[in-house]
């Protein structure tokens, strides 16, 4: 039986992007499409998404919401099978999406994905371009109260909400209640009210049909108050909707054979181009011990400060960085000073070409996350026999196959975990990895085990098939 799924999300690649996030929303519906699930995706009309779309059609007037008329478009952009909220005063502003200019969430977020969130609602109970979505797959706070105003309207279409990182919880003033056309009699414990706040999140946890989130490790941490930042009792009382299905990769997008900004390879030993372009780009010395990358944001999540005291570790053992990323001003002034090492290459911004150099050079990718729902860019390393050098946290624990004793004997290790997630056993993991990378034969059948190691959509897309129909079939 084939499915409609409206899939609604703050960010989708290749149109705009923050994160991940942008990645799965972007790569699911060609991934599902073999499943005979028909996916449209419903964004925010930012600038960038309207300049993407191709012919458009204004399929719905959504009436004025939050001081301005809000339409509701159809259209093809990037490849993908768009409906688009158009709304000037709320999504027609330059930068970041959820940002102003001074670094702080814009002050209107809540009804900037309120207004989202009202559309999929309107969607799923009149239709939009003759399509009615059978199910609503939401993702983080952004989609949370597509339940609320699904129940508001009487309309029964069952929705999924997938987490991809706790930590945001879309909060909102009470005072915003009315505002946003919220049922006030929910604002309770058992509704969307969270320690005198309205969480757009929690609205979501309790409403959707079924939950899920990036990979199996981080759905049991979920339900832990070390990660459930707040909402673990939630999770826990949920535990029965909640499922894990790890992220793929776009395997086109992320293919070493075929990747147009690097020296293509089909094996690790011809790599060897990338990393001597990869040295000569960040200015590093030759050298003999492993050629490390980073591409990440520069957040607290990602234990890039564990890093920072690392270092002298690996530069010791002959072990050089090269690094990408942006985020925390103090992060960001703390990697400039770091690159006054020769054997410590930084880059601050936002580039996809050299995140894709980086990965292509790298001998290893590091990803010393605190907590961390799936993470892409360790999936982008095995494929590039890059070897991951990851915490044991989340979808890292549930990807990288560590090159323990145990993991090296039975001849399957991917990479290296480390835990607990402190400075001192990153240490220990740089000295592993730079033991490892001194035995060539034993570092060449770790990285043939890492680009054979399946990061494409397969299972995961059944998963999320199957999981729709029985959200339907339990309604
Ligand atoms: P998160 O979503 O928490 O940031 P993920 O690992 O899931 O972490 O996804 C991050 C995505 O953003 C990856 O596609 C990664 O390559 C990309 N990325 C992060 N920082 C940068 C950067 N500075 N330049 C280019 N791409 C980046
Ligand atoms: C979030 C998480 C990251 C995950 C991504 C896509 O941004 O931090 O771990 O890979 O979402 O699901």
């Amino acid at each position: 039986m084939s499915l409609s799924v409206l899939s609604v999300a703050s960010e989708c690649a290749p149109l705009v992007k923050t994160g991940g996030l942008a990645d799965v929303v972007g790569a699911l519906p060609a991934a599902i499409a073999p499943e005979g699930i028909t996916m449209r995706t419903l964004l925010p009309g930012y600038p960038a998404v309207l300049a993407a779309l191709g012919s458009t059609q204004v399929v719905a007037d959504l009436g004025p919401m939050f001081g301005g008329p809000v339409r509701l478009l159809a259209g093809t952009g990037g490849g993908l099978e768009l409906l688009v909220v158009e709304a000037a005063h709320l999504y027609d502003r330059a930068g970041n999406i959820y940002l102003g200019p001074d670094g702080r969430d814009w002050s209107d977020n809540p009804q900037r994905f309120a207004a989202l969130c009202r559309a999929a609602a309107i969607i799923a109970r009149d239709g939009a371009d003759g399509w009615t979505p059978d199910v609503i797959h939401g993702h983080d706070w952004q989609a949370g109260l597509v339940g609320d105003y699904l129940l508001a309207d009487g309309t029964r279409t069952p929705v999924v909400i997938t987490v991809h990182n706790i930590a945001f919880h879309g909060l909102a003033d009470p005072s915003l209640i009315g505002t946003l056309g919220l049922d006030p009699r929910r604002y309770t414990r058992e509704g969307y009210e969270y320690w005198g706040k309205v969480s757009a999140l929690k609205a979501g946890l309790l409403t959707a049909t079924r939950l899920t989130t990036v990979s199996q490790t981080y759905a049991d941490e979920l339900m832990t108050p070390e990660f459930g930042m707040g909402l673990d009792g939630v999770m826990r009382h949920r535990r029965d909707a909640l499922s894990g299905i790890v992220n793929g990769i776009d395997e086109d997008v992320w293919n070493p054979a075929t990747d147009p900004d690097i020296t293509p390879y089909k094996t690790p030993a011809k790599k060897a181009a990338n990393k001597a372009a990869l040295r000569a780009e960040f200015g590093l010395p030759d050298s003999d011990g492993p050629l490390c990358v980073v591409v990440s944001r520069l957040t607290h999540q990602k234990g890039l400060d564990l890093l920072l005291e690392a270092l002298p570790t690996l530069t010791a053992r002959g072990g050089q960085l090269a690094i990408l990323g942006s985020g925390d001003a103090t992060l960001e002034s703390a990697y400039r000073a770091a690159a006054n090492d020769p054997n410590v290459g930084v880059r601050l911004g936002y580039d996809e070409a050299l995140s894709h150099r980086l990965i292509a050079g790298g001998d290893a990718i590091l990803v010393p996350s605190r907590f961390e729902p799936c993470g892409l860019t360790q999936l982008y390393g095995l494929r590039y026999g890059t070897l991951p050098v990851v915490a044991l946290t989340g979808g890292l624990a549930d990807t990288v196959i560590n090159a323990s004793p145990a993991g090296l004997a039975a001849g399957c290790a991917t990479g290296i975990q480390f835990h607990p997630v402190t400075a001192d056993a990153l240490r220990g993991a740089l000295m592993r990895l730079c033991d490892l990378f001194a035995q060539p034969k034993l570092w060449a059948s770790l990285q043939r085990n890492a680009m054979k190691h399946p990061v494409g959509w397969g299972a995961s897309a059944s998963r999320y098939a199957a999981l729709y129909r029985d959200a339907l079939a339990s309604e």
